[in-house]
């Protein structure tokens, strides 16, 4: 095998950035220093204290009594133990961008029998297509991105879990990884069976953990397959917690003694105020984007967390990221892929405010001559 890759050293001296990606974001001082605790078991007493007030609070803050699960894994181990644990042979997948596109290709890899709804880049998902294929064929489970990241677009998922009530045979799948916690989802109230996020995104905590709550319905479901997932079992991650309030291998012990100080913060927020702030601060760029630019994503569709912006003005996108972050300390993201200078991204999430934005789009001004 050809090595094209070779060692960089990390040398640990880098300039501190203020990232407006979407994800990692920025993460609260007192966040990151309760990682630096000394290590304890993770068959300790004092584990199954951490892990039942994460659990537990984490239930508080999306107001669910839903069954919740915390993997150490990103966001995409629950795209697979999803598939596993809830489609035996077919799964609906609308694609709409990167995400979904990558969702459904998890799903083939699996071999899975994938049936996609097609759509272009910046267009949302469209219920009533949803419906026809749903009429058109039987489905062990859909699976959706509610926040399509590469391209800034919020999926209807409300409406389309309200409609997946009249086919109770088909199993409702939501990646909400790129926007639970900044934009408000009634978990218990659309027929979702399954629905996570990872860490680093709208839960402003460092990577490595991913969230996901699980309906009795999926949990039951689970129990008839033979092909479940092990690592992201739900029964297996469920039946330990209630047995030992802990977790079924050895999980990154730092990250939550990290949660736990962010859920504290989150708590103190509350959902629905965070909600408002993500909003707030959606408002704003979006207004900002209009002004000097255009927005990718389908008007009514647009991402609370996550904007992307159609670089009207045609500048040099690369440049523009690159010297922001040089003179500023300020990392926000080029387009996606095929996109990547049709486009840029600002991820207005987690702990940031209208003011840090604003911060933000202040330094684009000046370097890109707005
Ligand atoms: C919508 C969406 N799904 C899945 C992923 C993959 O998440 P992770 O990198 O945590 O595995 C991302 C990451 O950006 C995402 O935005």
């Amino acid at each position: 095998m050809v090595h094209v890759t070779e060692k960089r050293e990390y040398t640990g001296e880098y300039a501190d950035k203020t990232l407006y990606l979407p994800g990692p974001t920025e993460v609260r001082d007192d966040v990151i220093e309760a990682m630096a605790e000394p290590m304890f078991g993770h068959r300790m007493e004092r584990m199954t204290d951490l892990y039942t007030t994460i659990v537990e609070d984490t239930k508080e803050f999306l107001d669910t009594d839903r069954d919740v699960i915390v993997l150490t894994a990103s966001g995409t181990a629950f795209w697979e133990a999803t598939t596993l644990n809830l489609v035996e042979d077919r799964m609906l997948v609308p694609t709409s961008g990167a995400f979904s596109e990558r969702q459904a290709n998890v799903a083939e890899r699996l071999e899975k029998d994938v049936d996609r709804i097609e759509y272009e880049w910046g267009q949302a998902v469209k219920p009533e297509d949803v419906r026809d294929a749903l009429d058109a064929g039987d489905y062990d489970a859909v699976g959706m991105v509610m926040n399509e990241t590469s391209t800034g677009v919020r999926n209807p998922v409300e409406e389309i879990g309200d409609l997946l009530g009249e086919y109770p045979d088909t199993s409702f799948v939501v990646d909400a990884i790129s926007c639970l916690g900044g934009d408000f989802i009634d978990i218990e109230d659309h027929n979702i069976d399954a629905i996570f996020t990872s860490t680093q995104k709208a839960f402003a905590m460092p990577p490595g953990l991913a969230v996901c709550t699980v309906s009795d319905a999926a949990y039951e479901r689970e129990l008839e397959r033979d092909s479940a997932s092990w690592y992201g079992g739900f029964q297996r991650c469920l039946d330990y917690y209630d047995r030992k309030g802990q977790t079924h291998s050895t999980p990154a012990i730092p990250l939550m003694l990290a949660y736990r100080t962010q859920l504290k913060h989150m708590l103190e927020e509350g959902h629905h105020r965070r909600d408002e702030r993500h909003r707030e601060m959606a408002e704003y760029t979006r207004e900002w984007a209009r002004e000097h630019f255009d927005l990718y994503a389908e008007e009514g569709y647009r991402s609370q967390t996550v904007t992307c912006v159609e670089n009207a003005r045609d500048i040099n996108v690369e440049a523009t990221v690159e010297a922001v972050s040089e003179r500023y300390d300020m990392v926000f993201a080029s387009g996606y892929g095929a996109i990547s200078e049709e486009s840029f991204r600002i991820g207005h999430m987690g702990e940031h405010t209208v003011e840090s934005i604003q911060a933000l789009t202040d330094a684009i001004e000046d370097v890109a001559g707005l």
